[in-house]
């Protein structure tokens, strides 16, 4: 799994054949530049998954995450949000944040027809409760609530579970218990799939520096590179040519 947020990455994802394309709510930080992800609304998830699934036409399924504040009102503001997606985008499923506390809104999505994958470990929609980054499960007290909670979501009907920044040691433990899959994000390759940021992993994000992101270009250096290209060859008369003019 890995993120995306428009047709022409969703294009070459899917080209790819990663398996599951995630339009996930981080689309805040990277696409709108907010600092937390709980500013994005449901109608913007909404519009970036539409065009998502548009560029996956062979392989990739899209999953889009509930954003914050859709599903926590009640579990039939989270069903009914959960339905205008699947409804309005052909995403194949939704994701949401939480255990216990959001299994009655998943089982009532599940119940009736719609697929949900859930996110324990680092959540990143509760960050003004926990007000840190940092790694989840790292006491007896918090491993054995993300034990309780995977538990509780393979219950109430998930596919899959995502396990953020959690010692691997623990993702592997859960994913031993599980029947459903695991998909990891800084939680070691214990897991059933792993998922990254599509900005992150193609170094795009360069203040962004965290032990679990592989990047697997610099792309920021290129693209900035090839600005400052076109800008020189603009003021310089250089572009367009003749071979590029009518
Ligand atoms: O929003 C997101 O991109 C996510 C991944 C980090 C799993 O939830």
């Amino acid at each position: 799994m890995l993120t995306a947020y428009d047709f022409t990455f969703a294009r070459l994802l899917d080209e790819a054949e990663i398996d599951m394309l995630l339009v996930g709510d981080s689309l805040s930080n990277v696409i709108q530049g907010n600092d937390t992800t709980l500013p994005v609304t449901l109608d913007e998830m909404i519009y970036h998954t539409k065009a998502v699934v548009k560029g996956t036409k062979e392989y990739s399924m899209v999953v889009c995450d509930l954003p914050f504040m859709s599903y926590q009102t009640s579990d039939k503001d989270g069903f009914r949000n959960a339905g205008r997606v699947m409804k309005e985008t052909g995403a194949g499923a939704v994701k949401l944040e939480g255990g216990e506390r959001v299994c009655a809104t998943v089982k009532l999505m599940t119940d009736n027809g719609i697929p949900v994958c859930g996110h324990l470990g680092l959540t990143p929609q509760s960050i003004n409760q926990f007000g840190t980054y940092r790694t989840r499960g790292t006491t007896p007290e918090e491993a054995n609530k993300i034990k309780q909670d995977a538990l509780a979501l393979q219950d109430a009907g998930v596919f899959a579970i995502v396990l953020e920044k959690i010692p691997a040691a623990l993702a592997a433990e859960v994913t031993k218990m599980l029947k459903v899959a695991t998909i990891g994000i800084g939680a070691g390759n214990g897991c059933d799939g792993q998922v990254l940021v599509l900005h992150d992993m193609l170094g795009l994000n360069e203040e962004f520096h965290p032990r679990f992101v592989r990047k697997y270009l610099k792309l920021a250096e290129e693209v900035r590179e090839a600005f400052k290209m076109y800008g020189d060859d603009v003021r310089s008369g250089n572009f367009p040519n003749k071979d590029e003019s009518y």
